[in-house]
């Protein structure tokens, strides 16, 4: 019988399929403290795992572990080294996330460039009348969006632009042009160039030594006052403080931030103060429907990785 550990329960969906597996067993840990896991987690062949950490003293201690299926595509909470060291598949939830990550981006654009809180405000506190006099709001239709990283997400999204007659541009240097040219997208070589003319920019490319404050004070100062900036990707990417300042500045118009330099963020940080920017709690993922792909593609990736069927696509290269 080969052993699943479920590491923060899934979607009922994915508990059921794996109840119809006979060969198959697993158990749901919900206390993911290091102690619990290094306790529990050697008797496992597979795990499916969401945000909990696994270090390398965790990881080397799992013995029977044959594959990490991450419930999602980041692999911040994992040590990649010692899965590699252990020679441990490690796979991710390639088709479950695009979907939602860029309706969430468009949700932001939409409801930041449409001013909908300020329209709610008014109708609710009895200023109806009022309306004429209010700042007026963006449409998208014939605005430049930049979208930074074009991978699952950035592809998804740009066909969303497309549709509300957005021009889209895409900076990824690993990208050819003839690629984003088939997605009716404009590569874009100097970033901080165009970071002068884009009325949107949206961010997908993973947090590394290159775009760690990709987006910071001497491009911030750049943009047009009625630009937008939206982060789904990873904390970071966007220097937090400077964003905070740019728009304190009236530098830009505003931003919306799914993700945080350091999450939660603390109730301390200015940037939670400022009105000029929509938050959610990463959670562009967390429709329904997406969290049903996830939790089953994760189970999925498991199953067919032990009867020889596991596309590469899902496997990480480590
Ligand atoms: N908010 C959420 O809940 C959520 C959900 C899913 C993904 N994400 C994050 O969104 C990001 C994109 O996800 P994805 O699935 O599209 O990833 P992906 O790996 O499919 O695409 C990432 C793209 O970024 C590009 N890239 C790498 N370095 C770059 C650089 N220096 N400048 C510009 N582009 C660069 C890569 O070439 C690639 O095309 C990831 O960081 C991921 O962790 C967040």
């Amino acid at each position: 019988m080969t052993k699943i550990a479920i590491v923060k329960s899934i979607h009922p969906s994915a508990i059921q399929f794996l109840k119809n597996k006979p060969n198959f067993e697993f158990e749901i840990i919900e206390d993911f403290s290091k102690e619990n896991l290094i306790k529990r987690l050697p008797s496992f062949d597979a795990i499916t795992l969401k945000t909990a950490k696994l270090d390398a003293e965790i990881i080397d201690k799992c013995k029977k572990l044959k594959i990490i299926s991450r419930h999602g595509v980041g692999l911040d909470n994992v040590d990649t080294n010692s899965i590699k060291k252990n020679n441990i598949t490690l796979t991710i939830t390639t088709k479950a996330n695009a979907i939602a990550v860029s309706e969430h981006v468009m949700f932001m654009i939409l409801n930041i460039s449409k001013g909908s809180n300020m329209y709610d405000k008014t109708v609710r506190e009895g200023n109806f009348l009022n309306r004429v006099k209010l700042k007026k709001s963006f449409e998208l239709w014939d605005k430049k969006i930049l979208i930074v990283g074009f991978g699952r997400v950035g592809k998804d999204l740009i066909n969303k632009c497309k549709a509300f007659g957005m021009k889209a541009y895409v900076y990824d240097p690993f990208v050819d042009k003839k690629n984003i040219e088939s997605f009716n997208g404009i590569k874009i070589e100097d970033i901080n160039k165009f970071l002068q003319e884009t009325d949107y920019v949206s961010i997908h490319a993973p947090l590394n030594k290159e775009t760690k404050n990709l987006i910071n004070s001497t491009n911030l100062k750049t943009m047009k006052k009625s630009s937008i900036i939206i982060n789904t990707s990873r904390g970071g990417i966007v220097n937090e403080k400077d964003l905070n300042d740019a728009l304190n500045k009236g530098l830009i118009h505003g931003a919306g931030l799914d993700v945080f330099e350091v999450e939660p963020p603390d109730l301390n940080n200015p940037l939670l103060k400022n009105k000029k920017i929509l938050f959610s709690p990463h959670s562009a993922t967390f429709t329904n429907e997406c969290t049903e792909r996830m939790g089953m593609e994760s189970v999925e990736n498991i199953i067919n990785f032990f009867s020889n069927t596991l596309d590469k696509s899902k496997i990480i290269q480590l």
